[in-house]
């Protein structure tokens, strides 16, 4: 059978990208790879400190609409939901490229972690995802696909990811289940798992280089991994090409969860 797919791929769909800190983030890769395939791409910075780092970004990739998201602040993540139903009517794509725990939790071994700590962790970096995606689906009116970032550490044990460890696996554990229940809606959901890079919230973890130097010295192709290969990963997912996958972890990786 033959797909009907648009040239270039992504032409015309509207994504929301949640998680552009600066030019290294992850997030700033999916945007870039989705408005280079076509797509039209909203983006929201953290808040006024953070948006002289992101609004060139914003400019760079012509986006339409621009508007600070803090997810722990009450109304901040239906006021852009609102705004994309205003001005777009409908959504195709939604990245979730965000991260937090409190630094004392996060530094400390898990033994250590607080309930406050692993709270707010799970807070900003899983629920979330789930509020984003219950405000989205009803706007992905011809279906769409919801991406969440995660890590190694959420399947395996990474040495100084600490609490990180549980709450990605949470993550990923959320997408499965969010990948069952919107299905029906032709709404599919992915964890992407990609190899280290060297961003903002990676330096929060200690001893970070070393598991840069690891990555390297593992992986299959013998390379760490850059922002547009994970952007082009999730561009590929979010096309008709990929319209019977959902909910498995796309290692994005150089092939070092492979590896014994
Ligand atoms: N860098 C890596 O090695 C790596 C590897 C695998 C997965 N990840 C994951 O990728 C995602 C993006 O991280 P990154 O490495 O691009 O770093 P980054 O620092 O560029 O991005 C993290 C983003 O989280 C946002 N954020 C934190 N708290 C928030 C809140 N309350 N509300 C809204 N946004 C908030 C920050 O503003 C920032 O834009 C995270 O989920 C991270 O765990 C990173």
């Amino acid at each position: 059978m033959v797909l009907s797919v648009p040239r270039p791929a992504l032409k015309d769909q509207k994504a929301l990208v949640v998680g552009i800190a600066n030019e290294h983030s992850i997030a700033y890769g999916c945007a870039a790879a989705f408005h280079e395939l076509g797509a039209q791409v909203a983006l929201t910075y953290l808040n006024e400190k953070a948006r002289p780092h992101v609004e060139p970004l914003a400019k760079r990739l012509e986006s339409p609409i621009f508007l600070p998201l803090d997810v722990a602040v009450p109304g901040q993540l239906e006021a852009v939901f609102d705004r994309i139903e205003a001005d777009w009517g409908h959504l195709d794509i939604l990245v979730h490229s965000i991260a937090w725990a409190p630094k004392d939790d996060l530094h400390g071994g898990l033994l250590a972690c607080s309930a406050e700590g692993f709270a707010k962790a799970m807070d900003v970096s899983v629920h979330s995802f789930i509020r984003m995606a219950r405000l989205a689906a009803p706007l992905m009116t011809d279906g769409g696909t919801i991406f969440a970032m995660s890590y190694h550490g959420a399947q395996r044990v990474v040495p100084n990811y600490n609490v990180m460890g549980p709450v990605k696996a949470a993550l990923e554990a959320s997408c499965r289940y969010l990948a069952y229940e919107l299905g029906p809606r032709k709404i599919r959901v992915h964890p992407i798992s990609p190899g280290p890079l060297k961003t903002r919230a990676a330096s929060g973890l200690k001893d970070f280089d070393l598991m840069l130097n690891e990555a390297v010295k593992r992986a299959p192709v013998g390379e760490l991994v850059d922002i547009m290969d994970v952007g082009f990963a999730c561009a590929y997912l979010a096309t008709p090409y990929a319209r019977r996958m959902t909910g498995q972890t796309l290692f994005v990786d150089g092939g070092v969860n492979i590896m014994a």
